[in-house]
């Protein structure tokens, strides 16, 4: 018997790995994050499956479900949306399936800040302009911030900002990066990529609150630096006709050639 984290993806149904629709597949017991997993990929359970959505559950009672489970001989397919390794509160139940010596397996999905990308139609790093990527969040009402943690800090470098669970946190975010980004920054906010009523916004740091009106409370990425306004930008080096490479030897001399 083992558990099947699995990453569900950012909400299209068909953003799910093979690998995590074959588990669930073959799984006869399912828990999915109800508040964000969508419900079409429940469609992959094997008939008869004990389908149990864990939204409404303390961390005791989830753990009581998969060790009935488990007593019973029975796998689990654990569903958290995007990806499994960032916000799917994962590693207290890791922690508390290897005190109880239950065996898991851990199956990767498609992150949000990879669907919200792909609905801009934009690469987030770009040669010269940004190539950083910082997955971050503002704090909560259940989660605070390490306090090194802060939006400024991260602002300071420049990089581009992937910001979560923080639309309703909006005024704060444009207030601490203004000074470090300029008010011209690009940002855009993009709400449940990839779902049926996907919406996109793009603004500046000056305009995105009063573009953001009206805009739902709840699963939006907000997105700010520079990467999201230009079109301006370096090629990469790398496919540059004179760069020497060692897939692509740029002449006679090139010291790739004869190397293995
Ligand atoms: C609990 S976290 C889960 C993150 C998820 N594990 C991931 O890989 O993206 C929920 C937050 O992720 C972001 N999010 C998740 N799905 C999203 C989507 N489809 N579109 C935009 N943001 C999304 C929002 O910021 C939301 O508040």
């Amino acid at each position: 018997m083992t558990v099947h984290f699995i990453g569900a993806g950012p909400g299209a149904p068909d953003l799910l790995t093979l690998r995590g629709r074959d588990l669930i597949a073959a799984s006869p017991v399912c828990l999915y994050a109800g508040s964000l997993v969508p419900a079409a990929i429940l469609d992959h359970c094997p008939p008869g499956a004990t389908i149990v959505n864990t939204a409404p559950l303390t961390l005791d009672e989830i753990i009581a479900t998969i060790s009935e489970a488990h007593v019973a001989g029975h796998d689990i397919a654990r569903l958290h949306s995007g990806d499994v390794s960032v916000w799917s509160a994962m590693g207290e139940q890791l922690r508390r399936l290897k005190a109880l010596d239950i065996p898991f397996s851990i199956t990767p999905g498609v992150p949000s800040f990879a669907a919200a990308a792909a609905a801009l139609g934009t690469e987030l790093t770009l040669p010269e302009l940004g190539q950083s990527l910082v997955l971050t969040r503002t704090p909560g009402r259940a989660s605070a911030m390490p306090p090194r943690e802060s939006l400024t800090a991260f602002g300071a470098t420049g990089a581009t900002l992937a910001i979560h669970l923080s639309i309703h946190n909006l005024a704060s975010v444009v207030a601490d990066l203004s000074p470090l980004y300029g008010p011209d920054c690009p940002v855009a906010i993009v709400w449940r990529a990839s779902w049926p009523d996907q919406r996109v916004v793009r603004a500046t740091l000056a305009t995105v609150e009063q573009a953001a009106v009206g805009g739902p409370e709840r699963t939006a990425l907000i997105l700010v630096g520079p990467v999201l306004g230009e079109a301006d930008f370096a090629e990469s080096s790398l496919y540059a006709p004179g760069y020497d490479r060692r897939f692509r030897p740029s002449s006679a001399d090139s010291q790739f050639i004869g190397r293995e």
